[in-house]
């Protein structure tokens, strides 16, 4: 997409309207009950051609908090929003800084600083820790290292809080199969074991395995992962990993997923355009979508739409009786996996009998979370 300034970066753009899209939701929600403490990591600016940043992860989240506080404010609700911004690199430094230092808006207060993160964790703990405040945690690095568990751990522990990692399981998938390159900080002391897998199967062990020792480290309840593709390639580059304590942030999370992936395809179907024009030097007239390719995302929806529906009949299997709740909480965490996916194997097993519903207040009744419906393999409930 040439004119919104991100060609030839457009995983960027793609990761910068999820987080965008999430900010403006959980900020509101958040935002109506605590104070907002927003920390980025690793904020950059890296390849920025916006004079006004409008294409980084920190001019975004601004852009958005400014807004949320507007809104809130218009709504009788004043809370005061900060924002931590921190860079390593002092030529990407100097940038942040002047950007910060220009930022004046009202019950907003924007600090740059030029630490690295890892070093400076515990400030960041600091900072974030007031009574009253609710951080928001936004991880980005190069590569893969800063992602490790020990590396962030405190980060995760922060409670109240919520925390967006962006883990590069296309370099990982590609560093499994290394002897000399050691991840067990990434996916446990188990790791090693993921070389037996290939492909796919690889793929969704190693975003599963990190999210897995996320909520373990962090005792969140609930972690998704957001894949993103590669705007020039049928593979994914790189996944949002979402931490979450509250059911609502999954709900959130999982519409946020599902609007990226419409961009996804509209911006990827762009690319294959222009790469054909490239290569044929004829100028297309007919809509972009009309000859776009893919295949990656819709074997990940249909493999783990297989992978989340054995997950939850195992879970039925496993105990008496299920709350509609947690078979949501399960199905969901997989990504690319939606509500309508769970509430069509849950009709199609109450359909042949194989699964009892209770707690409907009439028998049309949509199965709902909060609305106290649990399900049961029929002879297993009591
Ligand atoms: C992928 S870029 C960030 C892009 C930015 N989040 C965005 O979406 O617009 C990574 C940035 O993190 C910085 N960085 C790398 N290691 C860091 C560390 N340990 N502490 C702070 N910043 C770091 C790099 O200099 C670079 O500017």
């Amino acid at each position: 997409m040439t004119e919104s300034g991100y060609q030839d970066r457009e995983q960027s753009e793609i990761k910068h309207h999820a987080i965008r899209l999430y900010l403006e939701a959980a900020a509101r929600i958040v935002g109506s009950a605590f104070d907002i403490k927003y920390v980025d990591c690793c904020a950059g600016p890296w390849n920025s051609r916006d004079s006004e940043y409008r294409d980084t992860s920190f001019g975004i989240a601004f852009d958005v908090l400014k807004a949320s506080h507007a809104e809130l404010a218009k709504r009788g609700r004043v809370l005061s929003i900060d924002c931590l911004f921190i860079e390593k690199e002092p030529d990407h430094f100097r940038l942040l800084d002047a950007f910060a230092k220009k930022q004046t808006s009202l019950g907003i207060k924007v600090r740059a600083e030029n630490w690295d993160f890892v070093e400076r964790i515990d400030d960041i703990v600091h900072y974030c820790s007031p009574r009253g405040a609710f951080p928001f945690i936004l991880i980005d690095p190069w590569g893969w290292k800063l992602a490790g568990i020990s590396q962030i751990s405190p980060l995760l522990k922060l409670k109240p809080g919520e925390v967006v990692i962006n883990l590069m399981s296309s370099f990982i998938t590609r560093f499994v199969n290394d002897p000399a390159t050691d991840l067990s900080d990434l996916l446990g002391e188990d790791f090693p074991e993921l070389r037996k897998l290939s492909g796919t199967e690889l793929e969704f062990a190693v975003v599963r395995k990190y999210c897995d020792l996320i909520k373990r480290e962090g005792k969140f309840s609930y972690v998704c992962a957001l894949p993103v593709m590669k705007p020039d390639t049928d593979a994914f580059n790189f996944y949002l990993i979402y931490a979450t304590r509250h059911p609502k942030g999954v709900e959130v999370f999982k519409q946020v997923e599902k609007r990226t992936e419409e961009l996804t395809h509209l911006v990827r179907a762009d690319v294959q355009r222009r790469q054909r024009q490239e290569k044929t030097g004829n100028f297309e007239l007919f809509d972009s979508q009309v000859l776009y390719r893919e295949r990656k995302y819709q074997q990940l929806a249909e493999e783990n739409r297989v992978r989340a529906k054995k997950r939850v009949w195992q879970l039925l299997a496993e105990s008496d009786s299920v709350s509609y709740d947690d078979c949501w909480a399960e199905a969901l965490q997989f990504p690319a996996v939606y509500q309508s996916d769970l509430r069509e194997w849950l009709t199609e097993w109450e359909k042949d009998g194989k699964l009892q519903v209770k707690g409907r207040k009439k028998p049309t009744e949509v199965l709902k979370r909060s609305y106290g419906h649990s399900l049961a393999l029929p002879g297993k409930s009591r």
